[in-house]
């Protein structure tokens, strides 16, 4: 039988590409390659996309992250039609989890793994996601939107009745906290108000648990057949888990499983699958919570759409320790989203 070939799609606009590049590493680094041959589609920090390296085994060279070097490899977007049967864009943030690529690639109509238009576009907007959360009854700490990057007295006034400081502002469609502010005192407040504006347009600002313990699950399935696995625990985050820390910092750990009590547990991963449910979840993502030290209470902080998939992230340790080797989750990835394809052109062909 001949290989399928996966195209790899990694880099991106997005501040998170460099995280992505680390995933795309480990993703090619573990995919079975007796059934796929991988084809890697680097997108460059201005958008344009360029034919990486095709791969029948597991590549020894890293993989291509600049360039600037390859301008003869400059390749349409549309071209993706011919370079593989199915892909796994391997991309965080704006334009790469946000629904966009996903809407293109259902346009060429080629099969994807990971989140749909839908689940993405909605749990990138963390205005969106958290409204749709509170309507089935999640528990999330209290927040405030502004949704058209006006910042009122009135805004201003709101934020104060309602929250109690510390709080967070936090721009609707970023990642990795790009744009974030931890704002202690009400003087802080327009400050961080202004930054997260220089982002997004539209803002959330939430009350702030005093360090709470973070943990997080991964999802993994279509729609009501997902399962949860997980939680696993990411410690010594500090007060503010920020970008460096996230991805640069030794002194974060990881627990999986958390050491949780199995009700506690088991709570987090029914509110987890409640949620993913709400998002029209697809493929796989990872839902995070919070856990506040003093009470105990769980509040879902947010849903990541794809989620990173380096050698050290929490999504792919959770499946390992449910017993599915990275190699199997990224086979199931493909399996899924080729499952969600035929079912879609069934839909469009009635
Ligand atoms: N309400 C909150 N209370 C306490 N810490 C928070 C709160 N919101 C965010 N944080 C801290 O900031 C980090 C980043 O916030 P998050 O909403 O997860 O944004 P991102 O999309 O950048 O991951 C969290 O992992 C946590 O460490
Ligand atoms: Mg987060």
């Amino acid at each position: 039988m001949a290989k399928e070939k996966l195209i790899v799609l990694y880099g991106g606009r997005s501040a998170e590409r460099e995280v992505s590049v680390m995933s795309a590493t480990n993703v090619v680094k573990s995919v079975d390659y007796a059934r796929f041959s991988v084809q890697t589609v680097f997108i460059a920090s201005d958008g344009d996309f360029y034919r990486g390296e095709l791969f029948d085994a597991v590549p020894d060279a890293p993989l291509l992250d600049n360039a600037s070097a390859l301008a003869n490899r400059k390749i349409s977007p549309a071209l993706l039609t011919e370079l593989g049967d199915v892909v796994f864009p391997v991309l965080h943030g704006p334009q790469g989890e946000d629904g966009s690529i996903q809407g293109f690639l259902e346009i060429l109509k080629m099969p994807y793994a990971g989140p749909g238009i839908l689940s993405a576009a909605a749990t990138m907007d963390k205005l969106v996601s958290k409204e749709i959360f509170a309507q089935i009854g999640i528990p999330q700490v209290p927040y405030v939107g502004i949704t058209d990057g006006v910042i009122s007295d009135e805004k201003i006034a709101e934020i104060n009745e309602k929250l109690t400081y510390p709080v967070f502002v936090k721009p609707a469609n970023m990642g990795s906290s790009v744009g974030i502010s931890k704002v202690n005192t009400a003087q802080e407040l327009l400050s961080a108000l202004t930054e997260a504006a220089k982002f997004d347009s539209r803002i959330v600002v939430e009350e702030g648990l005093i360090n709470p313990r973070e943990v997080e699950t991964g999802a993994l399935g279509n729609g009501d057949a997902v399962e949860i696995a997980g939680p696993g625990e990411v410690a010594n985050s500090g007060n503010f888990y920020d970008y460096d820390e996230k991805y640069k910092n030794d002194a974060l750990t990881i627990d999986v499983p958390a050491h949780l009590p199995e009700d506690v547990a088991a709570a987090i991963r029914a509110y987890a699958a409640q949620a993913y449910k709400a998002v029209a979840g697809t493929g796989l993502s990872r839902c995070d919570f919070f856990i506040e030290r003093a009470t105990g209470a769980i509040y879902l902080n947010e849903i990541n759409a794809i989620p990173g998939f380096t050698a050290f992230s929490m999504y792919p340790l959770l499946w390992e320790n449910r017993g599915l080797t990275v190699r199997e989750q990224i086979t199931r990835f493909v399996e899924l989203g080729k499952a969600r394809f035929a079912e879609r052109e069934r839909h469009l062909a009635n």
